[in-house]
C-alpha cells in the first residue's frame, strides 16, 4: 500500500502526499513544485492555459504523451504517470520547435495563454512531423487567446516541424522510469487529509469493498465534471474512489455484434476504437470538448454524470447501450454484477438506477449494422468546445427500394429536451412499417415537437428547443430520402 501519488515530473520521480496530493495539478505545480510556467485562467478546462503533457504507461500499450488540462485534475488521479510541463520541453539552449515557431510567427502578445499553446503544439508534434492548418486547428480547439488573434498561432503550428532532439517521448519515456511506474501502479494508494479519504485500489474486489464501507463515496474518473465543480467551491467528497489502478477497466472488447468499453477508457481511445464499428459515433466524438478533455475524460463519466445534455447519451439510448455495475453488499462475499439497459438507467434529473455501493465497471453497445441509417447531431452556440442545447440520434432500417422503401425499424433519442435524455416511442411507432416519404417525415417531426417537454435555461427556451428537435429530425429525413 502506498500513501502517495507517484509521478515522474519532467523526468524526476516525485511522491506527493496528503493535502498536496489532493490539490489540482496546476495549482500544485505553481505553489508547491516551483514550476509557475503552467498558467491558470479559467480553472474549468475551457481555455487550455494550464495544458501539460501526460503519458500513462499500461502493461500492454506503448505510452504516448498527450495534452491534458492540469487545472481540473488532482495530483492523486495522475498517479502512475509521466508529466511534462512547459519548463520541461526545451532541450539545451535551443528553443523547442513549438516555442521557436511561436516566436518566429509572433504568436504571443501578453503571453498568458502561450505556455498552453506551446504545450498543445508540443503534443501535436509528438504525433505528426508537420501539419496543415486544419489539423492544427483541431489540436488547438482547447486553447483560447484573448489578444493575438489566431492566425499567427495557426501559422506557427503549420511552420513547426517535429525534431528528434526535442521529442518529449524520446527524452522522458525511458525504460527504467516506465518500468518503475508500471511496478508502482500495482500498489494501491490511500491518501488521507483532514476528513477526506482517497483510495485507489488495484482490484475490483477492493474497490467494491471500499464502496460498501463508505456510504456517500464518489468515483473520481478523469474529473472533467467533478474537477470543475470542486474548483467552483463544491467541497471534495469525503470518500473518493479512483479506479485508475485496475487494469481490466482499460479494456476495449469487440465481438461480432457489440463493443464493450471499460470505465477507464478515454473518449479519445473510444473515438479511435469506434472508427470501423460505429463510424457515425466516432465522427460525432470529434465535436466533444477538446483534445485536452478527450485525452482523459471517460465515457462512463459522461454516463454517470447524468446530464440531460451529455453528448454520448442519445446514441447509447438507440444503440442498445447497457451499463454494467459491480458491488459487494456489506463488503463481504463475491463481487455482485448486474447490467441495466440505458433506456432504464435514467430515472429523473441526475437520478440513476444504481444501488448504494455500486460502481460502473463498463458499458456495452451495438456495432452499427451496415444497413442502418444512423445520424447524430448536436446544436450548440459554437461548433467546438461547447455544450449542446439539443442533440439528436436517429436510426432507421428500411426494406425495398426507391419510393417504395418501407421502414422496418426506427429509433429516435434526444438530449436537452427533458430532465433526462429520452427516446420518443410515439414517433418511432409512427414510422414503423410505413412507406418512407416527405409527408411521413413531416408528420413525425410534428409528433416529436408535440411529445417533448423541454425546460428553458441559458442555452435556449423550451419553445426554441422543441423547434430545434423537430428540425433535426427534418434534416435527418432529408438525408434519408436523399433530397
Ligand atoms: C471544457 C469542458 C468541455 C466539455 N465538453 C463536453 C461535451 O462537449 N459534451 C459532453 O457531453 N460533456 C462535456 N464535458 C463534460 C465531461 O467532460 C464529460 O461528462 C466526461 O465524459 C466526464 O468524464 P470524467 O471521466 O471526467 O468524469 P468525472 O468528472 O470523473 O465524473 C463524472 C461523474 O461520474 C461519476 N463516475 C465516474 N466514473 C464512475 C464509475 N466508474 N462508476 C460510478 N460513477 C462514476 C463521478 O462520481 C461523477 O459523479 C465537458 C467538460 C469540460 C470541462
Ligand atoms: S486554466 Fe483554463 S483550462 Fe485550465
Ligand atoms: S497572448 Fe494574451 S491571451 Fe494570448
Amino acid at each position: 500500500m502506498r500513501d502517495c501519488s507517484t509521478i515522474y515530473l519532467n523526468g524526476v520521480r516525485r511522491e506527493v502526499r496528503g493535502r498536496e496530493a489532493l490539490m489540482m495539478m496546476a495549482e500544485w505545480l505553481r505553489k508547491e513544485a516551483s514550476l509557475p510556467g503552467t498558467k491558470i485562467v479559467c480553472a474549468e478546462g475551457d481555455c487550455g492555459a494550464c495544458t501539460v503533457l501526460r503519458a500513462f504507461p499500461t502493461p500492454d500499450g506503448t505510452p504516448r504523451f498527450e495534452a491534458i488540462n492540469s487545472c481540473i485534475a488532482t495530483v492523486a488521479q495522475l498517479d502512475g504517470s509521466h508529466i511534462v510541463t512547459v519548463e520541461g520541453i526545451q532541450n539545451g539552449p535551443e528553443l523547442s520547435p513549438a516555442q521557436k515557431a511561436m516566436t518566429d510567427c509572433h504568436g504571443s502578445q501578453c503571453g498568458y495563454c502561450t505556455p498552453g499553446f506551446v504545450m498543445a503544439l508540443s503534443a501535436m508534434l509528438e504525433r505528426h512531423d508537420q501539419v496543415d492548418a486544419k489539423t492544427a486547428s483541431n489540436y488547438l480547439t482547447g486553447n483560447l487567446c484573448r489578444c493575438t488573434g489566431y492566425q499567427p498561432i495557426i501559422d506557427a503550428a503549420v511552420m513547426a516541424r517535429a525534431s528528434k532532439t526535442h521529442s518529449v517521448a524520446g527524452r522522458y519515456l525511458n525504460d527504467a522510469a516506465t518500468d518503475d511506474l508500471l511496478a508502482t501502479q500495482k500498489k494501491p494508494v490511500t491518501i488521507k487529509n483532514d476528513d477526506v479519504v482517497y483510495f485507489a485500489p488495484a482490484t475490483l474486489r477492493d474497490a467494491t469493498t471500499f464502496a460498501a464501507h463508505n456510504p456517500g463515496f464518489r468515483v473520481l474518473g478523469a474529473a472533467t465534471d467533478l474537477g470543475v465543480q470542486i474548483n467552483k467551491g463544491k467541497p471534495l467528497p469525503q470518500a473518493i474512489l479512483s479506479l485508475h489502478l485496475i487494469p481490466e477497466l482499460y479494456a476495449i472488447k469487440k465481438n461480432r455484434t457489440g463493443i464493450t468499453i471499460g470505465a477507464r477508457v478515454t473518449l479519445a481511445d473510444l473515438r479511435r476504437a469506434t472508427m470501423d464499428t460505429a463510424p457515425e459515433f466516432s465522427r460525432f466524438l470529434n465535436l466533444f470538448a477538446s483534445p485536452q478533455i478527450k485525452n482523459v475524460a471517460t465515457l462512463v463519466g459522461n454516463i454517470a454524470n447524468a446530464s440531460p445534455i451529455g453528448d454520448t447519451l442519445p446514441f447509447l439510448l438507440i444503440a442498445g447501450g447497457t451499463v454494467h455495475l459491480a458491488s459487494r453488499p456489506g463488503g463481504k462475499g463475491p463481487v455482485k454484477k448486474r447490467a441495466v439497459p440505458m433506456t432504464a438507467f435514467y430515472l429523473g434529473y441526475k437520478k440513476l438506477a444504481m444501488e448504494p455501493g455500486e460502481i460502473i465497471t463498463h458499458v456495452s453497445f451495438d456495432k452499427t449494422p451496415p444497413r442502418e441509417f444512423l445520424r447524430l447531431y448536436k446544436v450548440s452556440q459554437r461548433k467546438d468546445l461547447d455544450i449542446s442545447a439539443v442533440s439528436g440520434a436517429f436510426a432507421l432500417t428500411t426494406s425495398g427500394r426507391g419510393p417504395a422503401r418501407v421502414v422496418t425499424s426506427a429509433r429516435i433519442a434526444f438530449g436537452g429536451v427533458a430532465a433526462t435524455p429520452v427516446r420518443v416511442p410515439g414517433a418511432e411507432a409512427a414510422l414503423q412499417g410505413v412507406v418512407l416519404s416527405p409527408d411521413l417525415i413531416e408528420t413525425v417531426a410534428q409528433l416529436i415537437a408535440g411529445a417533448l417537454t423541454p425546460l428553458s435555461d441559458a442555452r435556449g427556451t423550451a419553445a426554441y428547443r422543441r423547434v430545434l428537435a423537430a428540425n433535426l429530425f427534418r434534416r435527418y429525413g432529408q438525408e434519408v430520402l436523399g433530397v
